[in-house]
């Protein structure tokens, strides 16, 4: 599998590999991503197959900023005012699509929406610079995992299936972008993420519409056992037993785990959202019979990593084959 460091000449690669219609993975401040060139269908199916993810599910496009994101959907006054406001960055902006958008219509699922994101990360920044095409990019991780945030994710989700992973080193930020729909009467949040809510109902004055599970429009990436390890997660946990492992935050540790990983001892919610999907994975892999978390403040970033938590603790495995993404 090419793990490439992400030197110039490697993102000038990965950007004429995407140009050719290869799929890249490439790190973003939120977490990695499988990389296509979105205006054509025959690349876009190619991450479809690499993550086996079912195809109605539509994938987010990453643009430079608002200007290419203008000539893909059409923006009214809260869609600049939000562009303008945390992008680049980790909010991705569902939007109604321009006549005659010309991007595939696997990537948008055949909807008359699209969702567009302009990253923050540096690497992500310059493939977009030197490709000069809308890229979707999903998690690069297989459907129903949970996100990379290292090149070694990637190459442990997809095995070789992409033509490089770029490897910029661990995703600061860690969780996924947060999705807001803009289509509706009042803006929707269809996902939490990276972007805490309230900063977004500051900027807006007035509080998201939530996207109902069961609507139309709710993301897939609110189906419930999306973000799922295969140990059961017992959530809230204030003890611990020693067959289980154990997901901590905070100073106040109980012991006797099989193995612990503290998201971030001093209670710091960024750092536990950066830490959370790699530690997941540790403990996942420890032989424990379950992973017990310790209960996250419910507040800022902390919001986005509960429900990833609770996500992960719905493990009804039979649902995961309708996993999205
Ligand atoms: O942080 C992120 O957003 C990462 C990085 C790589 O940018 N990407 C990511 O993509 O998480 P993905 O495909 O795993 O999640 C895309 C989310 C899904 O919940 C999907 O349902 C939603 O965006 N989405 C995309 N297009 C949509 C649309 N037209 N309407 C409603 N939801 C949409
Ligand atoms: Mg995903």
């Amino acid at each position: 599998m090419p793990i490439v460091p992400a030197t110039p000449e490697a993102i000038a690669q990965a950007a004429r590999a995407l140009a050719r219609g290869e799929i890249v993975a490439f790190p973003t401040e939120t977490v990695y991503g499988l990389g296509a060139n979105a205006l054509d269908g025959a690349a876009v199916v190619k991450i479809f197959a690499a993550k086996k993810r079912p195809r109605f599910n539509p994938l987010i496009v990453h643009v430079p900023g608002p200007a290419e994101a203008e000539t893909y959907a059409v923006f009214n006054e809260t869609a600049l005012k939000l562009a303008e406001a945390f992008w680049p960055g980790p909010l991705s902006l569902v939007l109604k699509q321009r006549a005659g958008c010309p991007i595939a219509d696997l990537v948008t699922a055949g909807l008359d929406t699209i969702a567009l994101r302009a990253p923050a990360h540096p690497v992500a920044r310059a493939i977009l610079a030197e490709v000069r095409l809308p890229i979707a990019a999903p998690s690069a991780n297989r459907s129903g995992r949970v996100s990379p945030t290292t090149a070694a994710h990637v190459a442990s989700e997809l095995d070789d299936a992409p033509a490089m992973i770029l490897d910029g080193g661990p995703c600061q930020l860690g969780i996924e972008s947060t999705v807001v729909s803009l289509v509706g009467a009042t803006p929707a949040l269809l996902r939490l993420g990276a972007t805490p809510r309230r900063d977004i109902e500051e900027l807006l004055g007035h509080p998201l519409a939530v996207a109902k599970a069961d609507s139309p429009i709710a993301s897939p990436g609110q189906l419930a056992t999306h973000y799922a390890p295969d140990t059961k997660l017992r959530l809230g946990a204030t003890g611990v037993d020693p067959n289980e492992a154990l997901l901590a935050f905070g100073k106040d540790v109980p012991e006797g785990a099989r193995l612990t990983v503290n998201l971030s001892e001093s209670g710091n919610l960024q750092e536990a959202a950066a830490k959370l999907f790699g530690a997941l994975r540790t403990l996942d892999r420890s032989g424990a019979s379950t992973i017990a978390v310790m209960p996250i403040p419910d507040h800022d970033l902390g919001e986005a990593i509960n429900d990833r938590l609770r996500r992960a603790a719905c493990g009804d495995t039979s649902r995961r084959a309708s996993d999205q993404t």
